[in-house]
């Protein structure tokens, strides 16, 4: 595996391959690999001949008040893991790189729908950020297939949303779910659980699966629904940021004749936020 600080140094090698006709599949991440990062390096390197995954925390898509110092940065494990999932080129460049002209005056990328509700609401700002640097990976590395994971629903949507309205030559591909053996979400963000709470998480994952369950059974009253769900959450003793039942392909709150439903949850734990969701197909 070839490894790339700069944006030169990755468009240099990569036009060369394009020239040679490489298809070019693409993983952005911000490391701390694990599984389920791993499986869509994995995905990519079935549909693609060369593989690029970036390594890069992006301060941009970060509140004051969240996470972005203490985000675990693991890179020597991470480019071991890299090479054994058979990944070509590996772009770690650091801040000064992605962002030379500081943060405060970047050029931004805004997809005005589908941002402000869910994890947007709570996180204002966060996926500007997401589709300002997933923008500035796409045009630094011109792939031809980017593959995005499932777990981030919305910030799937939105990157669709985003290379559609821009015409952004990209193949944008999900990848399902990867989870734990008890079926938590697998994120970075799973090392802030504590040891006392981590058996209790799986609630979240738990109330979604219910709520297909009782869809699926016909009960269309999604209000109740959605309150029962968050009683649950919090007599399990976390905090609910939302459980929202929501029109799989707008994110706007379903509909009783939508065929295509996506449950979407988040919740807190003492140190951490978890998102997981669940759809449905009612055709
Ligand atoms: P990060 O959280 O590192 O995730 C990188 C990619 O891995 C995303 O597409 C995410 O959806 C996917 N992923 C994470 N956990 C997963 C799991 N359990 N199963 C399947 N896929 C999973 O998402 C980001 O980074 C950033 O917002 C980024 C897109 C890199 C922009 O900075």
């Amino acid at each position: 595996m070839k490894i790339f600080h700069t944006v030169s140094g990755l468009r240099d090698i990569l036009n060369q391959d394009r020239r040679q006709g490489a298809r070019i599949g693409f993983v952005p991440t911000m490391g701390n690999l694990h599984d389920g990062h791993l499986a869509l390096i994995r995905q990519a390197r079935e549909s693609n001949d060369i593989v690029v995954c970036s390594i890069f925390v992006n301060a941009l898509q970060f509140g004051l008040n969240e996470d972005w110092d203490r985000y675990p940065r693991t890179y020597e494990t991470d480019c071991e893991k890299l090479r054994e999932v058979g990944c070509d080129y590996l772009f770690y460049p650091d801040d000064v790189e992605m962002y030379p002209n500081g943060l405060d005056t970047q050029s931004r990328v805004i997809c005005p729908t589908m941002t402000d509700v869910l994890c947007g609401a709570s996180r204002p700002g966060h996926f500007e950020g997401v589709t300002t640097v997933v923008s500035k990976l796409f045009n630094i590395v011109q792939p031809d297939e980017a593959i995005f994971g499932i777990k981030d629903y919305q910030q799937l949507a939105v990157i669709r949303r985003m290379a559609e309205d821009l015409c952004m030559p990209v193949q944008i591909s999900p990848a399902a779910i990867h989870r734990e053996p008890d079926g938590l979400a697998m994120s970075s963000r799973n090392s802030y659980i504590s040891d006392e709470e981590r058996p209790r998480v799986t609630v979240l994952k738990q109330c979604l699966e219910w709520i297909a369950e009782q869809i699926q059974a016909g009960n269309k009253d999604f209000s109740q629904l959605e309150a029962k769900a968050k009683q649950r959450i919090t007599e399990a003793g976390f905090g609910v940021d939302y459980v929202t039942i929501s029109n799989s392909k707008t994110l706007d709150p379903a509909a009783n004749d939508d065929l295509e439903i996506t449950i979407l949850g988040a919740m807190f734990t003492e140190a951490a936020r978890l998102i997981d969701n669940l759809s449905v197909d009612l055709s």
